[in-house]
């Protein structure tokens, strides 16, 4: 058999139908949503990469569990099954739902987090950054140096950088109320963090009396990540390698839109049974009773099963496998590629895929315009667009939803590029004409120049 192909653990029973609108219009439905593919209707979008968050298609068992699920308002059945699934991948014992994973940070950062604290992570999601922001504290991102080069084939560029914690936790322990990790780091090009580094974070946390907190969004693809690539744990299944990871921190937030294979949910688990308590307050008030906080009993039923399948060898070599696919296929046509591809992402380097666009003119989002009028793909600015001064990179995230898309489709998309490739210095730059604040992205307009 060829090297690299790896038989699908998966066939499709439903279908969904997609269309390709002519090239007019898409030219008159891009200028219509201002420049921002946010503001397009998915029915004009033929290959949606804007997210692989609750785009992914659910497992025929899945949908069953939906079936069995138990609408309770107090004590169901479906929290029961949600909850003990959740205990045995963390083995952690208090567990919240909440209808996403911003709704976790947002009940959990309201009861650990007060103004003028400082939150490390090796790179804070958006809505993280904003949530800590809307606290009056302060998101500090460290990731390691080794990051920022798009090209170093290191094979953990999620890492944190040690030596500034260990800063930080000298000069200003007190603000720091926990350190997070983010699994994988989606902001720098979806790239995973090594068991070694998660030890390291831990113990130098730990060594202050400061507690651990993952972002566990796509946690098992960094499970796989550590199975390939960190030496020592070739024998050991994600799920064995996921419960070493959670074993070293005090508590996680997880969107479960992404590595829970939910169309949608999250919740907290934690070890402190005080922090629990101020925490389930807040969640009555603002999600709903712990055991369903803002989701219905389906949707926690479908999260018991999903939480599971994602952390399938199978499920997650042909997952991590087929990202890894169409970033080799970009980079041998001659797209910058962020190297090595992370587990749910491909991330293209627009700075040096339109060198003639500046920043301040957003190359980013001129080749998420690009990629939409030429093949009708929609894809995510990663860059000044989306993170203004703080950007260090343009990156433009092509995410692939979860079970979705078939290598044809893909191909679609490598054609596409090669299109944008032969007149890449017709692509232009835009200029921002509304949006403001950390998530501005979301609902900017712009013009083209
Ligand atoms: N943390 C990470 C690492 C994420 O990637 C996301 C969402 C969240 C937290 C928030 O979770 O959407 O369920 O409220 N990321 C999506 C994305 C939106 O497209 O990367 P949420």
């Amino acid at each position: 058999m060829d090297e690299g192909w790896w038989p699908k653990p998966y066939k499709i029973k439903v279908v969904e139908p997609i269309r390709l609108p002519s090239p007019a219009e898409r030219e008159r439905l891009l200028a219509e949503a201002g420049y921002n593919v946010f503001n397009l209707k998915s029915e004009d979008v033929y290959i949606d990469l804007l997210t692989d968050s609750g785009t992914g298609a659910m497992s025929q068992a899945q949908w069953a569990a939906l079936m069995e699920g138990d609408e309770a308002y107090a004590g169901s059945r479906s929290f029961a099954l949600f909850q003990e699934t959740v205990q045995e991948i963390t083995g952690y014992p208090y567990v919240l739902p909440t209808h996403q994973g911003r709704a976790a940070e947002h009940v959990f950062f309201a009861v650990t987090v007060k103004p003028g604290d400082i939150v490390p992570n090796n790179s804070h999601f958006d809505t993280t950054r904003a949530n800590l922001l809307a606290l009056g504290a302060n998101p500090l991102d460290l990731p390691v140096p080794e990051a920022f080069d798009p090209e170093l084939p290191h094979p953990f560029k999620g890492n944190m950088d040690l030596a500034a914690l260990k800063k930080l936790l000298r000069e200003a322990r007190e603000r720091v109320p926990f350190v997070m990790l983010t699994l994988t780091n989606n902001t720098l090009a979806g790239q995973p963090v090594s068991l070694a580094n998660i030890r390291a974070v831990s113990e130098t946390a730990h060594a202050h009396g400061v507690p651990l907190i993952l972002d566990a969004a796509r946690h098992a693809e960094n499970a796989f990540f550590i199975m390939e690539r960190e030496p020592g744990y070739a024998g050991k299944t994600p799920v064995e390698i996921a419960q070493e990871v959670f074993a070293l921190a005090d508590g996680c937030l997880m969107s479960a839109k992404k590595d829970g294979l939910g169309n949608i949910g999250g919740f907290i688990a934690l070890r402190d049974p005080e922090l629990y308590e101020k925490c389930a307050e807040k969640l009555i008030l603002w999600e709903g009773f712990p055991t369903y906080g803002g989701l219905a009993g389906r949707d926690l039923a479908a999260l018991a099963v999903g939480l599971k399948e994602a952390l399938d060898p199978l499920y997650l070599r042909d997952r991590v496998g087929q990202v890894r696919w169409l970033a080799e296929e970009l980079r041998g046509i001659g797209v910058p590629v962020y190297w090595p591809p992370g587990g749910h992402a491909v991330y293209v380097d627009a700075a040096r895929l339109l060198p003639h666009i500046p920043r301040d003119q957003f190359p980013g989002q001129a080749l998420v315009c690009a990629l939409y009028l030429e093949g009708g793909v929609r894809a995510v600015e990663v860059g000044s667009g989306m993170l203004g001064e703080a950007a260090r990179m343009e990156l433009v995230r092509l995410a692939l939803p979860r079970r979705v898309y078939t290598a044809e489709h893909l191909r679609h998309v490598v054609r596409t590029f090669a299109r944008i490739l032969e007149g890449r210095e017709r692509v232009r730059g835009l200029r921002l004409v509304a949006g403001t604040g950390p998530l501005r992205h979301f609902r900017a307009r712009f013009a083209p120049l």
